[in-house]
């Protein structure tokens, strides 16, 4: 029963591990857990985009937020900042696997490595090491701090819809460049959305005792100062006919956090003006 509407997605107390905080989307993440009442705990692999970003947040929203630099590609690194959390807020509620690598096109040998032929061993395991290890890295620690909380807590795997169905390459594809020089979505990416999707099952299934809630975010592309032929090549494969904002993923995000979403598990969600429906 609705008692109080304005509390309904609250998240008032409630301390949310964002890692990749200082991108696009995770500013936009820590901006939508404020707003909510909760405690954004921001994670980046520098310390000085997280740190200044918690004190905006701090003044903006009147909340508690605070920055750490976390490489989530190191055990140490992660295991240490969940005690710091732990020490300083006694609980951990929520984490948000949000960071990832954006992919690399070209280096400066003059080949294009974002194509599968050139794609370098070395971009693809650091691709895997930031997405799949650091979010499994994270569910180990923060995961298990939220299973041990009394009313458990909510994971949210950031996929993609690339992570739904395959990349369209000739999107990528620039008029006047050479067949082998044409750029491509990078392989890794790919994979590693795809394995989120993976990774959000098996912690849907984990704690589900502990009432730990596992679920993913698919978005689409943001529209971000890309070239207008690649916008428009994208908006065309998109039933809604544009790309996103970079503000219309947190909507769904603080439902997925709040304790109106205490029966979802295990969901995939799409949003992605309906790309992947097409
Ligand atoms: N922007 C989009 O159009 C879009 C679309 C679909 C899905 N996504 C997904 O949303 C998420 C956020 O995307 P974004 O556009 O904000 O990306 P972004 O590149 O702006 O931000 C990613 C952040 O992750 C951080 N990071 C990288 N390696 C790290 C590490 N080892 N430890 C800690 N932090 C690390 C980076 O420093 C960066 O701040 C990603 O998972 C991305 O795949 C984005």
């Amino acid at each position: 029963m609705i008692r109080n509407p304005d509390d309904f997605f609250s998240l008032s107390n409630k301390v949310v591990v964002i890692t990749g905080a200082a991108g696009l989307l995770g500013r936009k993440h820590a901006e939508a857990v404020a707003a909510f009442g909760g405690i954004p705990v921001l994670l980046d692999v520098s310390s000085s985009g997280v740190v200044e970003l918690a004190t905006e947040i701090q003044e903006k929203f009147d909340v508690e937020s605070v920055g750490y630099s976390v490489d989530i590609t190191k055990e140490a690194s992660v295991s240490a900042n969940a005690e710091t959390i732990i020490a300083r807020f006694g609980h951990i509620d929520a984490l948000i696997n949000n960071a990832a690598n954006n992919p690399k096109m070209e280096d400066d040998s003059g080949k294009n490595f974002s194509r599968l032929e050139n794609f370098p061993l070395k971009i693809w395991n650091d691709d895997i090491n930031v997405a799949l290890t650091g979010s499994f890295l994270c569910a180990k620690y923060y995961g298990y701090e939220i299973s041990k909380n009394p009313n458990g807590g909510s994971i949210v795997n950031i996929s993609s819809d690339l992570g739904l169905i395959a990349p369209d390459q000739r999107l990528y594809e620039v008029e006047g460049v050479s067949y082998e020089n044409q750029n491509r979505k990078p392989v890794s990416y790919s994979v590693v959305k795809t394995g989120i999707v993976g990774l959000t099952r098996y912690l849907a299934t984990y704690w589900p005792e502990k009432n730990v809630r596992c679920n993913a975010l698919c978005p689409g592309g943001v529209e971000n100062g890309q070239p207008e032929v690649f916008i428009g090549k994208v908006s065309n494969k998109i039933p809604m006919g544009r790309m996103a904002n970079a503000n219309e993923y947190q909507g769904a995000l603080i439902w997925l956090l709040s304790d109106q979403a205490s029966y979802l598990n295990g969901a995939i969600i799409p949003i992605d003006g309906g790309r992947s429906v097409w």
